[in-house]
């Protein structure tokens, strides 16, 4: 074995004399205190876990860039769609209810998060792999989440209290039909979509508004898993799609999305059949088609998960000129959450670790705080007759809200014409599955709901999915009364 020509030395770049061994008195004898070596070991061990991410805490990711190949500079000025550009980018995919060493396999949505390193900022597209979501509303946000972790008796997952969320909150019909169907399980991270799942919104160099959904298709096609296969895998190997993709980098097998969008004209939305802002629909490929923007490519593994994925920080709130929210809640409230919770996990200074850290000149008025690293220079307040940095309304983004006006109140959204919580996941099962992948999602929700879910429960969960879908309702509770019986 060739020796490196590399010296070991403390944190503090100081040489030391053995890897091995402490410093005893005699080979025998105590070890003394003045050790710091093995102290600085010792204490630097204990403190290595930081605290996981409450949702989304099994995940990897890896570096590349993403170039525009289509000209969509009539929606938006953003400088990171402009025609040619091409920007680094960081993305970071996930599950959503499993702890830092849970297995890669187990059905769930996974996080698609994108980190733009931007010539006017850092743009994050914090999405998932499915187009929809579970709730309308941020205030369900937690209790959706714990519905879907662990009891609080026995510290296990439990099917009852996500059938109990589900069957009590109906908005969920379209993402569990969703989870539940083919697309519930992906084969690897490579092979599946992301999707902002949210509208947003769009701004030209003119002001003009536009409404977005951004999706990014991925070129190596859609693979998923079965359920079979999937639970197998998890007792193979955990950490499956994290090793698939690592190992496809490494050996110049890049993966690659298209970003394509849906836009639709900003008075559209006054008239829209639905709420074009319910996180729990889709617009239909039919009313507003695909539009391509450009390529997404991973081509570079981190060096250190640590500190490139475990420590960065994506949050839906970094957005840049051109781009702006839209009126969906979940959107709104998650503006909030991300950035609380990086300081909470992170601490106050996490856009300083280098891999949240801005491509672009940062002029921010924040100062001090623990493990700042970035020196600021006076003067360190505004307004300010001293030469320092001032506000410009022209370049900022849109953070307007639209349809702000009444009386204060905790409501759903105002109905539209078409607001129906079912009609999107039968069209799914009626339209898009076929008569094989109908079948395996009847299997799929069988042995879900056999797995512990208890009267009146189960009842419920029989009416919830005959509301979807009468045929494929009677089905699921025959197979599942079936099941029981036997069991
Ligand atoms: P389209 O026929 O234009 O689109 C159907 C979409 O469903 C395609 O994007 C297809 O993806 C995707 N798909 C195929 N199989 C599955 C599956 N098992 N689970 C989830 N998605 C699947 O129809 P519409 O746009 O009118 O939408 C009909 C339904 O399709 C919606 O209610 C929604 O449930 C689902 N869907 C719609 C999307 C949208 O943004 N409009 C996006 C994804 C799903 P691919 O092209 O990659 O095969
Ligand atoms: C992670 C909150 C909805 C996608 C997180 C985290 C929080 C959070 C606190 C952990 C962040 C961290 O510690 O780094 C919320 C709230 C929501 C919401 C309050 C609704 C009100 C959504 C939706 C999506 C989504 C709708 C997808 C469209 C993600 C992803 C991550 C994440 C992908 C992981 C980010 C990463 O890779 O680091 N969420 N979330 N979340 N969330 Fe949400």
């Amino acid at each position: 074995m060739s020796k490196s020509d590399k010296y070991t030395t403390t944190d503090a770049g100081i040489p030391v004399n053995s890897d091995e061994h402490s410093l005893t008195v005699g080979p025998d004898g105590p070890i003394v205190m003045h050790d710091h070596q093995l102290v600085e070991q010792m204490a630097s061990f204990n403190r290595e876990r930081i605290p996981e991410r409450q949702p989304h805490a099994k995940g990897s990711g890896a570096f590349g860039h993403f170039e525009v190949t289509h000209d969509v500079s009539a929606y938006t000025k953003a400088a990171v769609f402009q025609p040619g550009t091409k920007t680094d980018v960081l993305m970071r995919f996930s599950t959503v209810a499993g702890e830092r060493g849970s297995p890669d396999t187990w059905r769930d949505p996974r996080g698609f998060s994108v980190k733009f390193y931007t010539s006017e900022g850092n743009y994050d597209l914090v999405g998932n792999n499915t187009p929809v979501f579970f709730i309308r509303d941020p205030m369900k946000f937690q209790h959706f989440i714990r519905s879907q972790k662990r009891r609080a008796d026995n510290n296990l997952r439990d099917h009852d209290m996500q059938w109990d969320f589900w069957t009590l909150s109906p908005e969920s019909a379209h993402q569990v039909t969703w989870l539940m169907g083919d697309r519930g399980i992906p084969r690897n991270w490579r092979h599946m979509n992301g999707y902002s799942s949210h509208t947003y919104m769009w701004v030209n160099a003119e002001g003009e508004k536009f409404w977005v959904k951004y999706h990014f298709k991925s070129d190596q096609g859609v693979e998923c898993m079965t359920q079979e296969e999937a639970d197998k895998m998890a007792g193979m190997d955990g950490d499956y799609h994290t090793r698939d993709l690592f190992n496809a980098i490494a050996k110049g097998d890049h993966p690659s999305w298209t970003l394509c969008m849906q836009i639709m004209p900003f008075k559209d939305a006054e008239t829209y059949r639905f709420n074009p802002f319910d996180l729990t629909k889709v617009w239909p490929h039919g009313d507003y088609p695909l539009m391509e923007v450009g390529k997404l490519t991973l081509n570079h593994n981190p060096t250190d998960h640590h500190t490139e994925i475990e420590q960065a920080a994506f949050e839906p709130n970094n957005m840049v000129p051109g781009v702006g929210v839209s009126p969906d809640k979940m959107l709104l409230g998650r503006m909030f959450a991300y950035a609380d919770a990086h300081r909470a996990r992170l601490g106050v200074n996490y856009k300083q670790i280098p891999v949240n850290k801005p491509q672009c000149p940062v002029h921010s008025y924040t100062k001090d705080g623990a493990m700042r690293t970035e020196n600021v220079s006076d003067p360190v307040y505004a307004p300010n007759s001293k030469g320092g940095p001032h506000a410009d309304p022209e370049r900022a983004p849109n953070m307007e809200t639209f349809g702000a006006s009444g009386d204060m109140v905790r409501e759903a959204y105002t109905k539209h014409r078409d607001d129906d919580d079912y009609a999107q996941p039968r069209a799914l099962i009626n339209d898009v599955m076929d008569d094989d992948a109908r079948e395996r999602l009847v299997n799929n929700v069988t042995g879900h709901l056999c797995d512990g879910v208890s009267e009146p429960i189960l009842e419920r969960a029989f009416e919830y999915w005959k509301n979807i879908d009468r045929s494929i309702g009677e089905r699921i509770e025959k197979s599942v009364r079936e099941q029981l019986k036997k069991s």
